[in-house]
């Protein structure tokens, strides 16, 4: 049986659509959850939606909607809460709603119990009032001491409230902060003991009566929890405590960890244990308090109107890069400031250039020299060693990071293998080998084993990051089901050698920057998801073309033997094909805006070759490579049409 690992986020208030920094702890939640898996661990990994209090309550009126009405559209309506963790595949087990029947009559049960115990009594609770709205606020809830809502001025009022003995717990809590490993990172416990335990614990305020939308104290109907203690039970109702509807609170609890933004560190670290103790219930193992994602040097707000969608980031980036870009670029213990411009960068850098090139390098050569399929090598050169040594001990420096939370590292571990693979490339010169295949065809093996393996640790290890894209990576270098394991990733030669690789599509295709900004400016503006691309066909032609003449064109499949840019030419780019002939051909095609040359490499595209030669920037074209062709936002665009490599190089197109 394997171990349990139960791991959650902190549930969404569905009062605004979810912006990029929501998308941030899911995303780390996610990762966190994939390597456990990948591990060997049996994960719960819970999130969901917190759906109750006066904020919904009064949004919900504004839009003219029952609370339920309102909730339900943005958490399982068109591009809500649902549909968002799809799109970024989030692999949550379990999804918890605080409308659910099962966890509103949980905590029922749960108040009352505390109540029996006498934690929680009747008292009376002190504040403002404000009379058109209806509202009861605090002090600190006031703007410039007047209603937060309509800006009205407020008067002093009471109301009837329960109450939890918070103050009781305050020794025990501080023990637990100051002792224990049970908040991190640890910075965050000097600001909880010094800013709210030492000045004095007070009670808490756990229930309402100004407003219905919420959990009614079956004791005393006038009254709704308090919205944080209907909140943070989450966590155990989820698993059955106190409700039928599930049985795995024995398997899972206590939570291994809690990751939770900063702001709300003080409930899960001063109230949640407090709550936990009062029942007797045994405490989370860890709460770790993530920084914030800043922009313009703020919080993301809807009121500030800076909000970032990942929507539009996940469409016109991919959702593996902006996940990978997440978690690679902001330590996950600190804020950070998010930028487009840093996104695009990290795709460009990371993805494209370093994890992109060493792919696309390798599989193109061993494409090339030995048509896909590796034949027996020399292993162990002295050269490769360290390579070799850097690679095999990933996975532990790697694990040391990810046990730590400290995403970042993790990845920067990886990349760094990554580069030093890069590097590896120029300093074994596979091309220059490749010139004399038959005499150096075993140590060309042998260079080209060490790169698919070390890029095959690197993707299992980046799984957790961008499980689509790494699981086509794996694809590409011939890796089987066995070659994906936790343990393979520490053990060097897992591939076989005789292994066979797979050209695929570009897995990180570079950005350019000037165009994706303007239009990411231009989706901004449009305020909503990104429009469709605006497609322009050329036009169809009316005249008619006869048979004969059409098939006086020899059409034919061609593979792409090597494939480089022309020097001081943006759009050529130089192809030696296979045309099955016997005879390299040469070609030259315009498309270098859309490809990166050694991309091309093994391919099998179509062909017109009896066109008469043309001369171009001092190199002849003996033929044309077929390309589709459209208009996209007014510019055009050409993809390269790609055969099934199956066919063979000369086969007549008809
Ligand atoms: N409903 C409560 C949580 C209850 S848990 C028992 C809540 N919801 S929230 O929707 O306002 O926020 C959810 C999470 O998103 C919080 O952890 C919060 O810190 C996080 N973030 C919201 N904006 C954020 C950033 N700009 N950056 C990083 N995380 C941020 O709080």
């Amino acid at each position: 049986m394997s171990k349990p690992f139960y791991i959650t986020t902190p549930i969404y208030y569905p009062s605004n659509k979810l912006h990029i920094g929501h998308a941030y702890c899911t995303v780390a939640t996610d990762v966190m959850a994939r390597y456990k898996r990948l591990q060997g661990y049996d994960v719960m990994f819970l999130t969901g939606t917190d759906e109750h209090g006066q904020k919904i309550e009064s949004k919900a009126a504004e839009a003219g909607v029952t609370p339920q009405q309102f909730v339900d559209d943005i958490v399982t309506g068109p591009r809500g809460v649902l549909d968002l963790w799809k799109l970024m595949d989030i692999s949550y087990d379990r999804f918890i709603r605080t409308t659910d029947p099962y966890h509103v009559q949980a905590i029922q049960r749960i108040f009352r119990a505390m109540y029996d115990k006498g934690d929680i009594y009747k008292g009376t609770y002190v504040g403002k009032y404000c009379t058109p709205c209806e509202s009861f606020w605090t002090d600190s809830q006031l703007k410039d001491g007047c209603c937060p809502d309509c800006g009205g001025s407020v008067q002093d009022a009471q109301e009837e409230a329960y109450f939890f003995r918070l103050s009781k717990y305050a020794k025990p809590i501080q023990d637990l902060l100051e002792n224990t490993d049970f908040l991190q990172p640890r910075s965050r416990v000097h600001e909880m003991v010094n800013n709210f335990i030492k000045p004095g614990l007070e009670d808490l305020c756990v229930s309402r009566t100004s407003f219905t939308w919420g959990i009614p104290v079956d004791f005393d109907p006038g009254h709704v929890v308090y919205v944080w203690v209907d909140a943070l039970f989450n966590y155990m109702t989820a698993l059955g405590y106190q409700n039928d509807q599930y049985h795995d609170y024995e398997t899972y609890w206590p939570a291994d960890v809690h990751f939770v933004g900063k702001e709300i560190v003080r409930f899960h670290s001063i109230i949640w244990p407090a709550f936990c103790m009062s029942l007797g219930l045994p405490l989370p193992k860890k709460v770790y308090g993530h920084g914030w994602l800043l922009l313009d040097g703020g919080k993301m707000s809807k009121s500030k109107g800076n909000v970032v969608d990942p929507y539009i980031l996940a469409e016109r980036f991919g959702v593996d890069a902006l996940r990978f870009f997440l978690l690679r670029t902001f330590p996950f213990g600190s804020d950070g400031s998010f930028s487009n411009e840093a996104l695009i960068q990290t795709i460009n850098v990371d993805l494209a250039n370093d994890l992109g090139n060493l792919l696309s390098r390798t599989t193109a050569m061993v494409m090339k020299y030995f048509g896909g399929t590796l034949p027996p090598q020399r292993r162990a050169d002295g050269a490769d060693g360290e390579l070799v040594a850097l690679a095999s001990s990933l996975r532990g420096r790697y694990e040391e990071q990810m046990e730590k939370f400290a995403f970042q590292n993790a990845i920067a571990q990886v990349f760094s293998v990554i580069q030093r693979a890069n590097k590896y490339i120029d300093e074994t010169a596979p091309w220059a080998l490749g010139k004399d295949v038959a005499a150096n065809g075993p140590r060309l093996a042998s260079v080209l084993y060490n790169l698919l393996e070390t890029a095959r640790v690197c993707g299992v290890l980046l799984t957790p990051f961008m499980p689509g894209s790494m699981e086509k990576l794996l694809d590409q270098l011939g890796a089987g089901p066995e070659c994906r394991t936790w343990d393979s990733a520490a053990v060097w030669g897992s591939l076989p050698a005789q292994v066979q690789v797979k050209r695929g599509e570009n897995l990180f295709p570079r950005v350019d920057m000037e165009q994706a900004l303007a239009q990411l400016e231009r989706d901004r503006q449009a305020g909503a998801a990104p429009a469709e691309p605006q497609v322009e066909l050329e036009p169809y032609l009316e005249q008619p073309v006869d048979f004969d003449t059409f098939c006086r064109s020899d059409l034919r499949a061609v593979k792409v033997k090597d494939c480089q840019a022309v020097k001081k030419s943006k759009k050529l780019l130089r192809f030696t094909l296979d045309d099955g002939s016997g005879t390299d051909r040469q070609i030259l095609s315009g498309i270098a805006q859309y490809y990166q040359p050694e991309q091309l490499v093994g391919k099998t595209v179509a062909a017109i070759l009896n066109l008469p030669p043309r001369r171009m920037m001092g190199l002849d074209s003996c033929g044309m490579l077929l390309s589709a062709v459209h208009k996209e936002d007014g510019e055009e665009r050409l993809h390269l049409m790609l055969l099934d490599d199956a066919i063979p190089a000369g086969a007549k197109i008809c």
